[in-house]
């Protein structure tokens, strides 16, 4: 069975008729009700805040399955991946579909590595914000901006066109972010080096000075290339949809990712793993921990326990898994092992899996949950945490992107709504209003 051969039919009831609809099935993962004629054939639309039951595309990038914790690129564990291969190794693989031989590696590297710099001219925008601004609203900024740089070349419906953009995207993203954080430090901005590695340049763009020579930081540059393995894709989550939504417009591709980028920044999604280092901080001992949890219970208080629960992980998030023993293992050989935002961490998550209220809602650990300890660890500045989680996204977001214009059946994004509103009435004059 095909994913294109309906194996069975849902019969669905509309205002006097009923009519069947196709269940199609993917490779792995429930079926799906093929609804795109229930409105003409019924009168009927769905109800579905927040997508939570619905399948908007078809894709082959990424497959999780929340229940056990699974989480697949193109049909290989993340815990693979993490553990063997490269960022840039998967990337590749998340882009194209298939690990890469050694020649394909090596000239995806030369590839990404020719588009490291930014236009000159790019530099002067910088110069126009407040030096405390957000990382992620100079990204949102600088990333839409590259779109009045490569514009009026850029064909979104030639396949060679948005390969250079993916290309130039993953490339720059690490340059954008990183003269984000000079700036806000009143550093100059440091060139690429493409003689390092991603995450070494990345670092040496983030810490490196025009008067000292560079000290390589294998310790760091390894763990930075496992946290951006794991932050690579995700599925149809908030800012890939966003980044699906803008392009099915035709819009270019640099205004859909830096939506993306927007809609990542909320600590509902990648914000939260700042959001749990302030949190962590704010707890401030092991004994304050019940205290936390009481508050994250109780319904009449906005708290919520950062870093735990997910819409689609009912089970531990296997990328919290990898990064809680990279935790472990980052801060031992950075000689901070008794780190007490770690030791506050463990004992929380301990807790609060033993509780009926997370047990109950199968609240788990996410990514987000140890990922910001080790960012720390490493002295990134908590506020270059979610612009480190955009970078890397930026590999998945372009994938889907390349996979929405490159599907025949996608369309302009456009849900429908329960409409609640006044029905029609008539136009009152303003002398004759109450
Ligand atoms: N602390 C306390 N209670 C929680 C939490 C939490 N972190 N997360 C969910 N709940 C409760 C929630 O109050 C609700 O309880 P009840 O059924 O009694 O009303 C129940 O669990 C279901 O919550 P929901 O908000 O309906 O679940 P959702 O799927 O809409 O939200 C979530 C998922 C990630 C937004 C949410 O779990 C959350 O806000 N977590 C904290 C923020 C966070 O860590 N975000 C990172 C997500 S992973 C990385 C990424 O995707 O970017």
């Amino acid at each position: 069975m095909t994913e294109n051969t309906p194996k069975k039919s849902v019969t669905i009831g509309g205002p006097g008729s009923n009519a069947a609809f196709p269940v199609l099935s993917g490779t792995v993962g429930p079926d799906v009700i093929d609804i795109r004629k229930l409105y003409g054939e019924t009168g009927l639309f769905t109800y579905d805040p927040g997508f939570t039951s619905t399948a908007a595309c078809r894709s082959k990038i990424t497959y999780i399955d929340g229940d056990e914790g699974i989480l697949l690129h193109r049909g290989y564990r993340i815990e693979d991946l993490a553990e063997h291969s490269s960022f840039l190794e998967t990337a590749y693989l998340i882009l194209f579909g298939e690990l890469p031989t050694a020649d394909e590696y090596s000239n995806f590297m030369s590839g990404v590595t020719y588009h490291t710099m930014i236009h000159d001219q790019i530099n002067y925008l910088y110069r126009g914000f407040r030096r405390d601004a957000h990382p992620m609203a100079v990204m949102v900024a600088v990333v839409g901006a590259l779109s009045a740089f490569y514009h009026e070349d850029l064909d979104t419906n030639d396949p060679h066109h948005r390969l250079i953009a993916s290309y130039r995207l993953v490339a720059k993203i690490p340059t954008i972010a990183a003269m984000a954080y000079k700036y806000s430090v009143g550093q100059p901005f440091m060139y690429p080096r493409n003689d390092l590695s991603y995450p070494e340049n990345f670092l040496y763009m983030m810490f490196g000075v025009p008067c000292e020579p560079w000290q390589e930081k294998p310790t760091l540059s390894k763990a930075l290339e496992k946290i951006f393995i794991l932050h690579a894709d995700h599925e149809q989550n908030a800012s890939t949809s966003t980044v699906r939504l803008v392009g099915s417009t035709g819009a270019s591709p640099y205004a859909a990712i830096s939506a993306g980028i927007a809609s990542l920044w909320g600590p509902a999604h990648g914000g939260a793993n700042e959001a749990v280092v302030n949190m962590l901080g704010e707890i401030g001992s092991v004994e304050r921990i019940p205290e936390f949890i009481a508050r994250a219970k109780d319904k009449d208080d906005p708290f919520r326990l950062m870093g735990f629960g997910h819409r689609v992980y009912k089970n531990y998030d296997p990328r919290a898994g990898v990064l809680k023993s990279s935790a472990d293992e980052v801060l031992e050989e950075l000689g901070k092992g008794d780190n007490p935002k770690l030791a506050i961490a463990r004992e929380l998550e301990r807790i609060a899996l033993e509780d009926d209220y997370f047990r109950d809602r199968k609240l788990f650990p996410n990514v987000d949950f140890y990922s910001g300890i080790i960012l720390e660890a490493m002295g990134i500045p908590t506020k270059m945490f979610t612009a480190i989680f955009a970078l890397a996204r930026t590999v998945g977001w372009m994938a889907q992107w390349n996979e929405m214009m490159e599907d025949p059946e996608q369309k302009i994004g456009r849900p429908r709504q329960l409409y609640t509103g006044a029905a029609q009435r008539p136009y009152v004059a303003i002398d004759k209003r109450r």
